[in-house]
């Protein structure tokens, strides 16, 4: 995306301080992205995986925009999160990932949110407070994940307990360990134990009205059949890697930009930022961001990334501080204080694309999104 189509309005939701590092979300691209999604895996439901403030979109209006989209409901990591969304009025199905303590029950009934039981052991913790409280769980399978889920050899032992909980099993859910990954033995052997315990489940009476084992790039890729559900998060933000999420026609929906807050023109030899790693190598125009590590905008990015000013890209020099960052501009580019800048850019093949930036970082384009912090402000339109 051009310099030119960062939305002109930011300024009015602005504190008074001026700070302008802002992430500006497209709702109306992450419904289309939703949109898209569904048409690649007809009668497939989806749930919005938004844990991770939406990994850095913002979970609220993110949540919000789906739901008037028809999403079928929402995955978080934590109940704090789950109520969260509930607090700005998201009413969809709440399903919490990580193992909660009983003493959760009562708050989990109170707000209908669904929790995930991700041991035995963790079954058997819970199973006397789902007698009482009228709370919905998903029962997690470890088919091969290795981190999380009962283990299916432990699955057997399980079934008195499961059963001895009527109408509480809303779903039954697993998770690949390499879905982006071409259809290898991995995939073909987690989808066959998730088949084999959902039978040992009904044979022992025991059916979910949910069935869920995959997430964006399984959803993609059609290792959902059978399931009823998928549970979706890269996608929806458009960063996902696989080719079909380019073949679905899935775009980014973020971007990252801030104002000019100096801009100097400095002489050849001059030291920019802590220890001078960058020394100005000619007559420069050096130009400052308020975007630092403490933003989430990673300190190994120095003299590496990339901004975008006026469709071109300019390079990051001297090393990123807490707070500031500073990228050089030929001599003669003229560049004033308040133009704005693009940091992390929706276009995939910009060099400080997120997609590019996680490349850059040697990590993946979720840990990008998802380490802007709630410094950055946050404006969806
Ligand atoms: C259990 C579980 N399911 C689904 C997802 C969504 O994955 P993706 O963002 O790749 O769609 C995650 C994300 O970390 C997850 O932890």
């Amino acid at each position: 995306m051009s310099f030119d189509s960062t939305p002109r309005d930011s300024a009015s939701h602005l504190p008074p301080s001026g700070r302008t590092l802002t992430a500006h979300v497209d709702l109306g691209q992450l419904v289309r992205n939703h949109t898209s999604l569904r048409r690649a895996a007809p009668g497939l439901g989806l749930l919005a995986v938004v844990k991770a403030d939406a990994y850095g979109h913002g979970a609220g209006p993110v949540a919000r925009a789906l739901e008037a989209s028809g999403i079928d409901g929402f995955c978080v990591a934590t109940l704090d999160e789950a109520l969260e969304l509930r607090a700005v009025d998201v009413r969809g199905p709440i399903l919490v990932f990580e193992g909660e303590a009983p003493e959760a029950l009562p708050v989990a009934a109170a707000h209908a949110i669904d929790l995930t039981v991700v041991s035995a052991e963790h079954l058997a913790a819970l199973a006397p407070g789902l007698q009482k409280h009228d709370v919905s769980v998903h029962l997690k399978l470890d088919t091969g994940m290795g981190r999380s889920g009962i283990l299916l050899d432990e699955l057997g032992g399980c079934l008195d307990l499961i059963r001895a909980l009527p109408g509480r099993v809303r779903g039954v859910m697993s998770q690949f360990s390499a879905s982006e990954e071409p259809e290898g033995r991995s995939i073909r052997l987690q989808r066959q134990r998730f088949q084999g315990a959902l039978a040992q489940l009904r044979d022992a009476g025991i059916v979910a009205p949910m069935v869920h084992h995959g997430n964006s790039a399984a959803c993609l890729r059609g290792f959902s059949e059978g399931d009823t559900h998928a549970r979706c998060g890269i996608a929806l933000y458009g960063l996902s890697e696989v080719d079909e999420a380019r073949q679905a026609g899935l775009q980014p929906i973020l971007e990252l930009s801030a104002e000019v807050t100096r801009s100097v023109r400095i002489a050849e030899g001059t030291p920019v930022g802590y220890s001078s790693s960058f020394v100005a190598p000619r007559a420069l125009r050096l130009v400052t961001l308020n975007c630092g590590y403490a933003d989430g905008f990673s300190r190994a990015l120095a003299n590496r990334a990339w901004v975008g000013y006026r469709g071109e890209s300019f390079p990051v020099v001297g090393n990123l501080s807490m707070d500031m960052l500073t990228v050089a501009l030929p001599e003669e580019v003229v560049v004033r204080t308040g133009e704005r800048m693009t940091l992390l850019s929706r276009n995939p093949l910009d060099p400080n694309s997120v997609q590019n930036t996680a490349r850059l970082l040697g990590t993946i384009p979720y840990e990008v999104t998802c380490a802007l912090n709630r410094r950055v402000l946050r404006h969806h339109f």
